[in-house]
């Protein structure tokens, strides 16, 4: 046999994996890495999950259709301008096998979700990352002018927390010749969403997931609303049996569950405008959030932000078992710790050991 390193496509021999947040094994750990809820699921969640149990033995609905159609009628979509994936990344996958990847200018920005490198690279793509100015403002015109066939944005921006208003969006649309993809992770804590422009341009595809908002992570649902045609490719590539029972039932539980979701959501919104405000007050400059996570400068003992200081205050947290982001590699975000909004009682003892720190721990 020839090596495996001979065998393997040239493309993937350089190809850096995506690297996930940390999930610490064992107990006491305060999580606020990974943008996840920090509450349980509604109780009709764990029934609904329950009850497909005994039927494990039989695939699950190919098209996860019963969800398909609940999302449409949730929207006010046709069941056609919706696909269900194996978490939002999944769909984003498939995006870029149908639309980037090889011989195809996939555009994103930077900051932005760092998957999108990682699946353009794994379709044997190079990806073009505009950068934000330090404002983070949308660089419209940059990116028209990239010229994209596939254009991934993050929208409210990740991992910044910032929203781009539905103007700049719709600019972006119209003068975009390729698909424009906008990536709502987190759109359940903003003011405003994108779904309107989805009446108004055949190429724009909304992402979202039960993952943020829904607090169902673990379970691995997410889905693309989009023109009949954008989804029928999809649905083309996908994996026959793409989501699964258990999967299905979740998810669909959870969005009749709208009160449980709307308290959660409203405490998250709450606890996070607090938590900026608490840290304005000792001199972080904080970017303005529209997710359940904030961009926030560590201010040093010289009262100024930097890269040492960021880095030094993620690894005291850690010592402290309190997980937060780092993203080290790049001068717009080396002074920045992305920090998940948890229940108050986590972020009551985050703010406390974060003052700790400032009396010079
Ligand atoms: C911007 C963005 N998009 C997509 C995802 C992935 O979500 P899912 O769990 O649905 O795959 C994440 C997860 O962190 C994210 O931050």
């Amino acid at each position: 046999m020839k090596p495996v390193r001979q065998l393997v496509h040239e493309h993937l021999l350089q190809l850096h994996p995506y690297t996930p947040g940390t999930q610490p094994g064992g107990e006491g750990w305060i999580k606020l890495n990974t943008n996840e809820l920090p509450f349980p699921p509604p109780r009709e969640v764990g029934e609904a999950i329950a009850a497909e149990f005994p039927r494990l033995a039989r695939y699950p609905n190919p098209r996860s259709q019963p969800l398909r159609e609940a999302l449409a009628g949730f929207y006010g979509l046709a069941p056609e301008q919706v696909i269900v994936g194996n978490g939002s990344d999944d769909l984003l996958n498939l995006l870029v096998r149908a639309f980037g990847g090889a011989g195809r200018r996939t555009v994103d920005t930077f900051p932005s979700y760092s998957l999108y490198p990682v699946i353009t690279a794994i379709a044997a793509g190079q990806i073009q990352s505009i950068p934000f100015g330090t404002d983070f403002s949308l660089p419209v015109p940059e990116l028209i002018h990239s010229g994209a066939d596939l254009l991934l944005l993050t929208c409210p921006n990740a991992p910044t927390g910032v929203r781009f208003p539905n103007e700049a969006l719709r600019k972006l649309a119209a003068g975009c010749r390729g698909l424009l993809v906008i990536d709502e992770a987190y759109a359940e804590f903003a003011e405003e969403n994108a779904l309107s422009l989805l009446a108004e341009f055949g190429n724009v595809v909304v992402t979202r997931t039960f993952s943020k908002a829904y607090g169902l992570a673990g379970l691995r649902v997410g889905y693309a609303l989009a023109s009949p045609e954008v989804i029928d490719f999809l649905d083309r590539i996908r994996d026959s049996y793409n989501v699964n029972r258990l999967s299905q039932a979740g998810a669909l539980a959870a969005l009749g569950a709208r009160e449980v979701y709307s308290g959660y959501i409203a405490t998250i919104r709450e606890t996070r405008e607090k938590i900026i405000a608490v840290l304005r007050e000792l001199g972080w400059p904080v970017y303005p959030s529209e997710t359940n996570f904030i961009f926030a400068a560590p201010m040093g003992p010289d009262g100024h932000p930097g890269p040492e200081v960021a880095s030094g205050l993620f690894k005291w947290l850690e010592s402290r078992r309190i997980l937060v982001r780092y993203f080290p590699n790049h001068p717009l975000t080396a002074e920045y710790l992305r920090i998940t909004i948890g229940s108050p009682s986590e972020m009551e003892r985050f703010i406390e050991e974060i003052r700790t720190w400032h009396k010079g721990a």
